[in-house]
């Protein structure tokens, strides 16, 4: 993965620094670590079905913040070769210091955009997505990368939550911490976290050639199992299709 073709971006980048989750990183790291629905188990048997990823196999977390999957991929999984894109450097410090303490040293972490990541990473086999498509500026940017830095035969998890409720009143509670502790003169908040309905994820997730896909609900998260034609496609299991190419399983309910 080439760290010297993203030096322009990530120099630009680091000075946003009014940006709520710079702003407010620990607490974000805290809601992830102890709030949020953990979907490593989901994530790891839909990237690796047999249980066993072979030497060096490559993953990529988009918008990884502190971490989380990135960690929990690298600890369940050794063999791995695991890499976190956020733009935002508290919460990568924070990342990249639990995985030091952890002893992950085939996990790490790097600045950069995931509307442009693809210019700048090297071709992957896996990436995990999680609850980034409610923050970014342009959703069908990031899906477009997220397709074109999968290597052929590569895997995408993609889980964005649904209820609206609760995934905005953490982030309430950052921009409340924010602004009580920043001057009140400043804007933190450059933009509004917007959940997406059933149709808009289902929209987004077709908008890339996909020669497999699975969406499903669980609880109140929709995630999308995505296989990119080509090479050895890593799950095994069956899927029946509709006409479109997407194979819609498990109880669908409402946004
Ligand atoms: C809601 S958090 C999700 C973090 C993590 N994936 C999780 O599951 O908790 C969204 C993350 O996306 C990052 N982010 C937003 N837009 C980004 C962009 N254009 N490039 C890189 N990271 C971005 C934010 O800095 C933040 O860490």
């Amino acid at each position: 993965m080439d760290d010297d073709a993203c030096s322009v971006t990530i120099t630009e980048r680091e000075t946003d620094t009014r940006h709520l989750f710079e702003d407010c990183a620990w607490l974000y790291a805290f809601c992830r670590e102890r709030l949020f629905r953990d979907h490593t188990e989901e994530i790891s048997q839909a990237l690796f079905p047999d249980g066993n990823p072979s030497e060096d196999t490559s993953v990529l977390e988009v918008g990884c913040g502190p971490g989380f999957y990135a960690r929990r991929l690298a600890q369940r999984y050794p063999a791995l070769r695991v890499l976190g894109i956020d733009r935002s450097s508290r919460l990568l410090a924070w990342a990249q210091s639990r995985a030091a303490s952890d002893g992950l040293t085939k996990c790490r972490f790097q600045h950069g955009d995931v509307e442009c990541i693809s210019a700048c990473i090297e071709p992957v086999d896996a990436v995990i997505s999680s609850r980034l498509l409610l923050v970014v500026g342009n959703r069908s940017a990031v899906m477009a990368e997220i397709f074109q830095v999968l290597k052929p035969g590569g895997c995408l998890f993609l889980v964005e939550p649904t209820a609206n409720l609760k995934t905005q009143l953490p982030l309430a509670a950052m921009r409340l911490v924010t602004r009580f502790i920043h001057s009140a003169h400043r804007e933190t908040f450059p933009q509004n976290a917007k959940i997406l309905s059933s149709l808009e994820f289902e929209d987004l997730v077709r908008s890339q050639p996909w020669s497999k896909v699975s969406i499903q609900m669980y609880g109140d998260y929709q995630c999308a199992v995505c296989h990119k034609s080509g090479g050895a496609v890593t799950d095994s299991k069956a899927l029946e299709m509709d006409a479109d190419g997407i194979a819609v399983t498990g109880p669908r309910s409402v946004a």
